[in-house]
């Protein structure tokens, strides 16, 4: 079987997962190059790695980079990612720069893996709070279209990096000492024990990039640009972990039951709505939450239920580890995908 050398650009959050989803998942690795601003050494899960800046020559002889740098103008793939796809690597890009670029397919495996065939060297990991809701939904759409979503997130600290990990804590050990806390440096305000209905800069429309994100890439990934997306995405004290309230009306009535089948036959997602009675509450029932996705790979869905007034309405709670599935799985299932189509050259 053909090995590849493989370059993880970033070393921040989602690049050491990255590193640990290469590691579990026995990617067939040549050799592995770790890049980032500037270079020293790291360990990951026992694993000691030898970081190095990142400059154009470093991506010579990689045939696959996983890029998980910073966004913006000085981000890595702003700087790197052509440059790397012209000197022949594949580029799996994690920012949000290229998504919605023509030349660039945007992928979920399990949604759109067709769409691969039309890369030009850069292939782009969607948004986490888009992964794991189109993941969860593919099924019920392939079943009958869906013409309205109305999702509310509640979404973790680690999607905004590690330094917002480090925010979240340092606060929360303050505010539970019962002392004042230092001014928010990653967040516009508090983190700890609050939520900020804020994620991304605000437009004039009054919505925030991240929920412009979610509207533009499920039209992209599920190539159904009249699908009506109404997102509010929020920030809450949660270390990692997003959870998503799922509303979606369809044209033909899908009943709870039978989400709940199609959702535990599709792959990678894991239905968790099981009734459990305990005693003083017979209706109790299991459901997804993000201390338990965490560290996992599947998407889990429960609190299927109907709409009590729209027939064909049906509302979900969505949840998924975002440094995995939200990024990181989703990205080295796409490297994997490439190499069982033949679309990566190896050594
Ligand atoms: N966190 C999530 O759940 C999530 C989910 C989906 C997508 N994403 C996206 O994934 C990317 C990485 O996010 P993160 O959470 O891992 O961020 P992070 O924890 O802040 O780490 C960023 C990493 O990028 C490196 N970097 C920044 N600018 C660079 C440059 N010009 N050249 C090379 N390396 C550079 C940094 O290098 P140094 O270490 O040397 O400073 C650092 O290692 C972002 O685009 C983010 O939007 C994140």
């Amino acid at each position: 079987m053909d090995r590849f050398n493989v370059a993880v650009v970033g070393a921040g959050a989602v690049g050491q997962e990255m590193l640990k989803t290469l590691a579990e998942r026995n990617f067939p690795i040549n050799e592995l190059k770790v890049l980032a601003r500037s270079a020293r050494e790291m360990t990951v899960d026992g694993r000691s790695y030898q970081v190095r800046e990142t400059v154009p020559e470093e991506f010579d002889g990689v045939d696959i980079a996983l890029f998980a740098g910073t966004e913006g103008e000085s981000g890595a793939s702003k700087l790197f990612a052509w440059e790397a796809a012209g000197r022949g690597a594949v580029v799996i890009d994690n920012s949000a720069t290229f998504r919605m670029d023509d030349r660039v397919p945007l992928v979920v495996p399990e949604c759109n893996p067709d769409d691969l065939a039309w890369h030009k060297g850069i292939i782009a990991n969607p948004n986490c709070s888009t992964i794991q809701m189109v993941h969860a939904l593919k099924p019920l759409h392939d079943r009958s279209r869906i013409t309205r979503i109305v999702v509310s997130t509640y979404q973790a600290v680690s999607g905004t990096g590690r330094d917002a990990i480090t925010e979240l804590h340092d606060q929360s050990a303050l505010l539970v000492a019962g002392k004042a806390i230092d001014p928010p440096a990653v967040y516009p305000f508090q983190i700890g024990f609050n939520c900020l209905p804020q994620i991304g800069g605000f437009r004039p429309d009054g919505y925030t990039s991240e929920e412009w994100k979610m509207v533009a890439e499920t039209h992209k990934i599920l190539g159904d640009n009249e699908i009506k997306v109404t997102p509010t995405t929020v920030r809450v004290p949660v270390y990692n972990g997003h959870s998503e309230s799922v509303y979606i009306e369809t044209e033909e009535k899908i009943t709870a039951d039978e989400a709940r089948e199609l959702l535990a036959k599709f792959p990678g997602i894991k239905v968790v709505d099981d009734l459990k009675p305990t005693e003083g509450d017979p209706n109790c029932r299991t459901y997804p939450m993000p201390i338990e996705a965490s560290g996992r790979d599947e998407t889990f869905v429960g609190r299927v239920r109907e709409d009590p007034f729209i027939a064909t309405g049906l509302n979900m709670w969505i949840v998924s580890d975002n440094l995995r599935k939200g990024a990181a799985l989703n990205a080295v299932q796409i490297a994997e995908l490439l190499v069982a189509k033949g679309m990566l050259k190896g050594r």
